[in-house]
């Protein structure tokens, strides 16, 4: 249906989810779960944050900033949630960042409004930062944050002011990713790599002003399945969106 109206579709996550639903609605024997843009799913996640938060107090640190790349908000969620309940507490006054790709900046320069959470339509309507649920961003190597919305719970931190949102180029963010799996020995995913970009630079920043920080960013995936797009990344065929 989709590719009979977008022929030359590049794909979005927002298709794929409402062609998991038509799966779904025309199987008996399937059932599908809305994944990472529900709040059920971002609290789920929050295992993450709170396990960080165990191993920090074995250090005595903290962080005084938490970075996450965000798609539709669960990895994001899952490693902040548990340091904004603190700063709500008045115990703490971390910042969280997230990150998105400047080709599909939902949460910086998308409109705080109820929207679906598919293309099709078929969702519940979604109280979240949109670009729109006919979106489709360009064919980016971050398949993963490639989603016109944010979840609720992310969209309502960015709102209020609870949580940034800043936005980088493809190309930045594949520069941070090779910087890192020199300097790590890890090739990050993609999507991870705008976490990894804005951790680079927040550290850069404090070598300018002198100021000693903790930082603390999500690596949320490999990078075992993007050789092809390391492999462009290399060549300079990478398209800068
Ligand atoms: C490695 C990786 N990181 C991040 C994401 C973004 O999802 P979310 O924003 O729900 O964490 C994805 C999504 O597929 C992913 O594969």
């Amino acid at each position: 249906m989709i590719l009979e109206k977008y022929p030359d579709t590049s794909g979005s996550l927002g298709i794929a989810i409402s062609e998991a639903i038509e799966e779904a609605a025309l199987n008996d024997n399937t059932k599908y779960a809305l994944g990472s843009v529900l709040n059920h799913t971002c609290l789920h996640q929050t295992v993450i944050g709170l396990e960080t938060q165990k191993q920090f107090e074995k250090t005595e640190d903290f962080p005084d900033i938490v970075i996450g790349c965000c798609g539709g908000g669960s990895n994001l969620a899952g490693i902040s949630l548990p340091y904004i309940r603190d700063n709500i507490a008045g115990k703490t006054n971390t910042r969280i960042i997230a990150v998105e790709p400047s080709a599909c900046p939902s949460l910086t320069s998308g409109k705080y409004d109820y929207d679906f959470g598919d293309m099709a339509q078929m969702t519940p309507l979604l109280k979240m930062y949109t670009l729109g649920s006919e979106f489709i961003p360009p064919a980016i190597h971050a398949g993963g944050l490639r989603y016109h919305g944010a979840s609720p719970i992310v969209s309502k931190l960015v709102a209020d002011g609870m949580m940034e949102a800043t936005a980088y180029h493809q190309v930045e963010i594949f520069d941070a990713a090779v910087t890192f799996a020199r300097s790590e020995g890890i090739a990050p995913a993609p999507e991870s790599a705008h976490a990894i970009k804005c951790a680079i630079d927040e550290a850069l920043k404090c070598k300018q002003t002198g100021e000693e920080k903790t930082i603390l960013f999500n690596l949320s995936g490999h990078g075992h399945f993007d050789m092809a797009s390391y492999d462009m990344y290399f060549s300079g065929k990478l398209s800068n969106e």
